[in-house]
């Protein structure tokens, strides 16, 4: 080809149409730069504080006026809509799903009533309403400490600043009833200055001095799994002070929890059928998220359940926490090319052989303990049942390691497997010794199973009376919590905020 300035020699015209093409790129190169300074003033503005707080504001809304696309999807969490094939945001009843952990959990709380989480903004609804903190009215306390609001309001990091960690722990669940009124928001993971991710329960911070760190030294991304943390993990309540701890102190591998229990001889409570000196898990997510291939691969919590969006020309963290499966585009897909359909099938596949593990587990497991119920009924010793008794005790917690974890099967679908067939071979170990000494007593045969095809059945057969227990919740519900709500409103009308 002829250099240009050769071809303009021979075509005038063709410097003219050089000349308006230029200018037309110019004119578009310019109207790109001011639509990018408007975005960015745009953003500017967006971001303009409205109101100015104190760092223990607990009211979400207040926050919300600052922040609205994190906001306003936060209050999406109000959404029962999706139900994935285990999880999902939908009401499940987990006991009526699974009528065998009724017995399982015989004479204690999570017996009466246990579902499947929803989502943040029910945190307080859902604490008031569940049988398990039973019905504090006309002078009586409830079953549950104060402990139990720890992960279930930003009131929480407030009242402790008011009145001291050990204080918040003390006490039945009902004397904070008034305080504690608004669900987990913004000020359990923000600071209020410059929003940068805080971590605002102590149990998280004590965890990691027991194993010798420092929580301030993590990185960036840790962060964004610390936060859920705060909350998802596994604890207990230490003494009479009911002092909220989680058993890191070994490492977070069932069998260091386990060993670490074992140690302080702790024991949740002792089963109305077998007499085992029971352990609770509650819901380690976050331990077993470590030994999956994610964790692995440095993802954090944030990377799955709040994947960014985009509104306005503004990316923002999705502030809906919930099930990743309800918009696999924005979560699974940003990193796997995958259909949708498929990437579905690789959750379910792994929940559904995990399932199978656990379902085979519960059921040995109401076995062992009607077998050991047994034992007791012919007059057994606790020196012939105590071998037996601490294998159902190991073999519940590993089962309710796994179980209690709802994401575990996805998020660790190995080391979930391995902790079940565990768990299945020390039931069987247990079931042994039983046999052992049930034949010594001159029993022969099978010790039935027990008739619980509902959670009602099941209710019954340990003799629960869902009827009071149901009576009274709902004369609690009526009487003593819009009092709690009106004290709140007065307390917090005291606040003080200032417009920008
Ligand atoms: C469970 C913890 C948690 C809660 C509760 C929470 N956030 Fe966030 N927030 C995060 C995480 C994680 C990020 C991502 C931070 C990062 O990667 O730097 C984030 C980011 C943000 C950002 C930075 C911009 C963005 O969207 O990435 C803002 C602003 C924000 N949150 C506001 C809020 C407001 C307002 C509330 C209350 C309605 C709230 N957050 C509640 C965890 C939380
Ligand atoms: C202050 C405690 C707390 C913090 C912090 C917290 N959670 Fe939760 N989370 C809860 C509680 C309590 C529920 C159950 C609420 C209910 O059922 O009423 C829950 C429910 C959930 C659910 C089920 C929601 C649904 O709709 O299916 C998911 C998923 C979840 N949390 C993930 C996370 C992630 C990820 C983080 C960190 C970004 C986090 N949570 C931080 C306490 C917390
Ligand atoms: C690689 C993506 C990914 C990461 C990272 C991840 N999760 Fe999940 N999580 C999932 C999937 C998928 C499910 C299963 C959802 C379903 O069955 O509907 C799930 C389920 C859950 C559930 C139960 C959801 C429900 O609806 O009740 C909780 C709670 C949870 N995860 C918390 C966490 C926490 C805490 C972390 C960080 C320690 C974390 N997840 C990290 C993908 C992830
Ligand atoms: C931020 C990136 C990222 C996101 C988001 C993500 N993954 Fe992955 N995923 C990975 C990486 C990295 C691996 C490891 C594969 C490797 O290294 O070759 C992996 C591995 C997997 C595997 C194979 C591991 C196994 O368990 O056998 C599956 C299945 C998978 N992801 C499904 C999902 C699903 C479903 C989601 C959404 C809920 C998701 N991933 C979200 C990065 C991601």
């Amino acid at each position: 080809m002829k250099p240009i300035r050769e071809q303009v020699k021979q075509k005038p015209w063709l410097g003219w149409v050089l000349f308006l093409a230029t200018m037309v790129v110019v004119f578009l190169l310019g109207l790109l730069a001011s639509s990018v300074m408007e975005r960015r003033e745009e953003a500017a503005f967006a971001y303009k504080p409205q109101v100015e707080h104190s760092q223990f504001e607990p009211r979400n809304e207040v926050w919300g006026q600052n922040f609205p696309q994190e906001y306003n999807r936060y209050r999406e969490t109000l959404d029962t809509t999706f139900r994935s094939k285990y999880n999902g945001n939908a009401f499940i009843d987990m006991l009526e799903e699974y009528p065998e952990l009724v017995v399982l959990w015989a004479n204690y709380g999570f017996s009466k009533e246990y579902n499947q989480g929803r989502g943040h903004a029910y945190a307080i609804e859902d604490i008031r309403k569940i049988l398990r903190t039973g019905a504090p009215v006309d002078g009586k306390s409830s079953p549950m400490p104060n402990t139990c609001w720890t992960c279930k309001s930003p009131d929480v990091p407030r009242v402790m600043n008011e009145i001291g960690v050990a204080e918040f722990y003390k006490g039945s669940w009902e004397t904070l009833g008034h305080e504690i009124v608004n669900p987990i928001g913004c000020a359990d993971c923000h600071d209020a200055d410059d929003m940068s991710l805080r971590i605002t329960r102590p149990a998280l911070k004590e965890a990691f001095e027991s194993q010798g760190r420092d929580i301030k030294d993590v990185t960036h991304q840790e962060k964004r799994s610390l936060v859920c943390a705060q909350c998802h993990v596994e604890y207990y309540f230490r003494g009479d002070s009911n002092y909220l701890v989680l058993p890191w102190k070994n490492g977070v591998k069932i069998e260091e929890v386990i060993a670490y229990y074992d140690s302080y001889n702790f024991v949740d409570w002792k089963h109305g059928i077998s007499k085992a000196p029971m352990l609770k898990a509650q819901h380690p997510d976050y331990e077993l998220f470590q030994s999956g291939i994610h964790a692995e691969r440095g993802l954090a919590c944030a990377d799955c359940h709040m994947p960014y969006m985009s509104e306005g020309g503004q990316k923002f963290s999705d502030h809906k926490v919930q099930s990743p499966l309800n918009y696999i585009n924005k979560t699974c897909q940003v990193c796997h090319r995958e259909d949708e359909k498929d990437l579905v099938e690789n959750v379910y596949e792994r929940q559904d052989k995990i399932k199978e593990s656990r379902r085979q587990l519960e059921k040995l497991l109401v076995r062992a303990h009607v077998e050991a119920g047994k034992a007791w009924e012919l007059n057994a010793t606790e020196q012939e049942m105590k071998d037996a008794l601490y294998d159902i005790r190991h073999a519940q917690m590993m089962w309710d390691y796994v179980a209690a974890s709802h994401g575990a099967p996805f998020h660790a679908p190995i080391e979930s497997s391995r902790i079940l067939a565990k768990g299945i071979n020390i039931a069987q170990e247990a079931r042994l010794k039983l046999s052992r000494i049930l034949m010594d007593k001159g029993f022969e045969g099978e010790v039935s199973y027990p008739d619980i095809p509902t959670k009602a059945k099941a209710q019954e057969y340990i003799g629960l009376d869902m009827d009071k227990l149901n009576a009274e919740k709902e004369k609690f519900m009526k009487e003593v919590v819009p009092e709690w709500v009106e004290k709140a409103k007065k307390r917090e009308a005291t606040y003080e905020t200032k417009d920008l």
